[in-house]
């Protein structure tokens, strides 16, 4: 089949371009800027457009044809930005590639959105009808575009939405490698008491359930929460991380609050420099916002089944990084580990 992957190039969308091309389909991935994923992406086969979901012209372009289109693209770590750049991309940015689908005849479209639609769970663990109460502008914007995919369902559109959780895994070079990197030192500073729950989504999981997704009668107009079997305590996660790395962490716990504080002054203080600030709002979230989700729908409906554990997951993720060399080959928590990027 001819599939229309947008964010092509990001962590999941190289993972299912992967599964993809492997599986014999045409892939046409549509990105934002040309980089060394790019490149990557060629070599396995696919098409690389460049550009940006916000732009109809490109994206009704790349749609040529298109029978499948999983909607990945989206604003998600830019700091230097104004809140309407989220807006644009993850909102009026869906709205086009939806139209674009629609107009061409397209036979399903499937829309990556986010577990954090559900802000902090008050009641662990959440199902899709939990409330929903996004903590920021792109968990917001995330969650705004969820009614337009189902404005196009009722026009016809066969779609689907999941709601993934925090995913990680072998190709993340940014969100669990700064877990990694702190445990890598022997030492992981623990603001709160460590109880939060934190849902992991390891990437094959997510990949197995985007094609399921994919399959013809199934999810048609629903949204699914996408997770790995268990939710874990973050004080566990890093302990298990340590496992992984073959380190016996230290969590010395220090209060939250000072940490909230610090969080806002300094988002507000880089913003108007263009610079990025060491700690900002969702950063520290992840201290103290509950994620903790029921896959039960996804299981029922999709056949969804989490085929990778936490403790296999973080084991290759940690090969992972060694092999890349963001961290240390050695394993022992006397070595130094050092971040590609510096
Ligand atoms: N990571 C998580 O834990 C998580 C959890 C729940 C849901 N999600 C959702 O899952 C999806 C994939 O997440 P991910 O972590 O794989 O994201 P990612 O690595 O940040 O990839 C996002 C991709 O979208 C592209 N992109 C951004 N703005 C674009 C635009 N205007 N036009 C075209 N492409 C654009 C980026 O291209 P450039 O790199 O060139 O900018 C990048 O390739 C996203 O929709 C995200 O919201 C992620």
């Amino acid at each position: 089949m001819k599939i229309l992957v947008t964010g092509g190039t990001g962590f999941t969308g190289t993972a299912l371009v992967e599964r993809l091309v492997s599986e014999g389909h045409a892939v046409t991935a549509l990105d934002y800027k040309e980089g060394l994923k790019t490149e990557e992406l060629r070599r396995l086969g696919a098409e690389v457009v460049i550009g940006s979901v916000t732009d109809r012209d490109v994206v009704a372009r790349c749609m040529d044809g298109a029978e499948i289109v999983f909607h990945l693209a989206a604003a998600f770590r830019e700091m230097n930005v104004p809140e309407s750049f989220y807006d644009e991309v993850n909102v009026q940015g869906t709205r086009n590639v939806l139209e674009a689908a629609h107009a061409s005849g397209v036979r399903r479209f499937i829309y990556c959105s986010t577990c954090g639609v559900h802000g902090n769970v008050d009641d662990p663990p959440a199902a899709e009808d939990a409330p929903i109460q996004p903590a920021d502008y792109y968990q917001k914007t995330k969650y705004e575009a969820e009614p337009i995919v189902n404005e196009y369902f009722r026009k016809g559109l066969k779609t689907v939405i999941l709601r993934p959780a925090a995913i990680y895994g072998p190709g993340d070079p940014e969100r669990f490698f700064m877990i990694y990197k702190r445990v890598a030192t022997g030492t992981f500073p623990m603001f709160g008491d460590g109880k939060t729950y934190y849902h992991p989504l390891y990437i094959d999981n997510l990949v197995d359930a985007l094609m399921l997704a994919m399959e013809d009668g199934k999810g048609d107009g629903e949204a699914y929460l996408i997770a790995d079997e268990e939710y874990v305590e973050i004080e566990r996660l890093v302990r298990e991380v340590g496992k992984s790395l073959g380190v016996d962490v230290r969590i010395p716990h220090y209060p939250v609050w000072p940490l909230v504080a610090a969080g806002h002054v300094c988002e507000k203080v880089c913003r108007p420099f263009g610079l990025t600030p060491p700690i900002f709002p969702r950063r520290v979230d992840w201290f103290r916002q509950n994620r903790a989700f029921d896959i039960s729908k996804a299981k029922r409906d999709l056949g969804y089944v989490p085929r990778v554990g936490l403790s296999e997951g973080l084991k290759r993720t940690a090969q992972w990084y060694r092999s890349e060399g963001y961290l240390s080959p050695v394993d022992s928590q006397d070595s130094q580990s050092y971040s590609k990027a510096g």
